[in-house]
């Protein structure tokens, strides 16, 4: 099968699109004929090895232990190991996978695919997995997100903040989006009330009011970010501005924020979040239902990947970026 394959860490160009073999599927797996990948962060962190902490963190010290990239999928289950129950051959998918999905063939545990949602072209739905399941972890599980609550977006228009927005606004909250000003129209498009361009004003422009803030973008300090929250608010760290730190990638604010916390009024909590099928089930729900719509920014050709992961390394993108087969 054709994929997008790299025998080194490196910038884009490390990317090959070879013929390899197709992955194997052990008894619990579902073999996914990918039609569309996403592109998420992730798969920069993945490409160029940096931070460094994922090395050590198991990801391959000197070159990647997986050589094909892309983790999100959607596609049409093509064989099913003898264990499966939930997915038969013929069935759309859509979901993450360890195999790699830029690449026309994908492996992935069943517990980490669900069925595609009813109406979504299935590049809309490889642009859901990683960033909705971020998003929606951030709003109901890490914010516990209220109706009536102020909510924060930070990077509201990129790819975790589109849905965090939709999400929070579906579960009755008035919520405030951070963005470059082009991006203001999309981000109110998405249900925000009021949106502050963080070229022009800073996240504490209105003083303590927000309920929760959602931070995904620009690794703003954590005294800055508790400045716009009510002495009893949640703060959820996501990410963001990883690229500035080589060595760590800026994730000593998410090891910091449960310790502040304890001494303080405020949540202040780092998000890890987890890939399962019950929360792809949710975000299926909350499409089906029209509350949630991924939102597209540009989709490539497998033959043009790195210039995929090129776009959205340059941290700007409106909404997802996707990879089409
Ligand atoms: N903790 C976890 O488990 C987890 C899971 C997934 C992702 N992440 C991390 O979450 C972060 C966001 O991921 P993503 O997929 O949403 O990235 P993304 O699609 O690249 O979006 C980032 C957004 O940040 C905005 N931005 C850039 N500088 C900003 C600033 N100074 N203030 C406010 N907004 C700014 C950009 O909007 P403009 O164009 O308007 O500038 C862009 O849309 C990444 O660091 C990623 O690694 C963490």
């Amino acid at each position: 099968m054709k994929a997008i394959v790299q025998d080194a860490y490196g910038p884009a160009d490390v990317l090959e699109l070879r013929d390899v073999d197709r992955p194997s599927i052990s008894d619990d797996e579902v073999l996914v004929e990918v039609r569309a990948a996403g592109v998420d962060p992730g798969v920069w962190i993945l490409m160029t090895g940096r931070p460094y902490l994922m090395r050590v963190m198991g990801f391959g010290l000197r070159r990647p232990k997986v050589p094909v990239r892309g983790r999100d999928v959607a596609g049409v289950v093509a064989a099913v190991g003898a264990r499966v129950t939930r997915f038969r051959p013929g069935q759309e998918v859509y979901g993450t996978c360890e195999s790699g999905s830029f690449a026309e063939y994908a492996s992935a545990p069943q517990g980490r695919l669900a069925p595609k949602p009813a109406g979504l072209s299935f590049e809309q739905a490889a642009a859901v997995p990683v960033s909705g399941m971020t998003a929606l972890q951030s709003v109901r599980d890490c914010g516990r997100v209220r109706p009536g609550q102020r909510v924060m977006v930070i990077g509201a228009s990129g790819g975790v903040g589109s849905f965090a927005v939709q999400i929070a606004t579906a579960s009755g909250a008035r919520v405030t989006g951070v963005c470059g000003a082009a991006k203001s129209d999309l981000v109110r498009s998405l249900g925000a009330e009021d949106v502050i361009d963080y070229a022009r004003d800073e996240i504490d422009r209105d003083g303590a009011r927000y309920d929760v803030v959602i931070d995904t973008a620009g690794n703003r300090p954590l005294s800055l970010l508790r400045r716009a929250l009510t002495p009893r608010g949640t703060l959820v760290i996501v990410g963001g501005g990883h690229a500035r730190y080589p060595l760590s990638g800026g994730f000593e604010r998410q090891l910091r924020a449960p310790l502040v916390s304890m001494f303080a009024g405020q949540r202040l909590r780092g998000l890890t979040a987890r890939e399962r099928a019950e929360d792809l089930e949710e975000l299926g729900r909350l499409i089906e239902s029209g509350a949630v719509t991924p939102v597209i920014d540009r989709a490539y050709p497998l033959a043009e990947a790195s210039d995929a992961i090129h776009h959205l390394s340059e941290g700007h993108p409106a909404g997802k970026v996707v990879v089409t087969l």
